[in-house]
């Protein structure tokens, strides 16, 4: 019996850390794509365009010149964060045409 709720509690984390993700990238094209897109008023961004440390500290630095926050929550930026974290350049999957250049 036991084996079952190891099962699914594991089951439970890989469908909770991938909806997170999921989350994260579907964040990341609609609020950060509607300015960084071709065409738009800044350029295309991928999550590959960073090594993972750099996106950690990228917005907990303030770094992002124009201020997104009108547009975007804190629980939301950490959500994309994580996305572009784990597509990361330094990744296993480095993912560079989440918004087409
Ligand atoms: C209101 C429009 C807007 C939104 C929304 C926006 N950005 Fe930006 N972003 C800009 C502008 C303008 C610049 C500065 C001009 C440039 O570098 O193209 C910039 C710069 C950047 C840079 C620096 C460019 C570089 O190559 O280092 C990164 C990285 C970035 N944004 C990522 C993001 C991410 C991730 C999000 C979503 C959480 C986001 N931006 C949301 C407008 C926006």
């Amino acid at each position: 019996m036991k084996w079952r709720t190891v099962c699914c509690m594991a089951l439970a984390t890989a469908i909770t850390t991938t909806a997170a993700y999921a989350d994260g990238g579907a964040l990341f094209l609609q609020k950060c794509g509607s300015c960084h897109k071709k065409g738009g008023q800044a350029a295309p961004v991928n999550p590959a365009d960073k090594a993972a440390v750099v996106w950690e500290k990228f917005f907990d630095r303030n770094r992002h010149a124009p201020d997104i926050s009108a547009s975007i929550s804190a629980d939301e930026v950490k959500s994309v964060v994580e996305y572009l974290k784990k597509f990361a350049a330094d990744s296993d999957r480095p993912e560079t045409a989440a918004i087409p250049k």
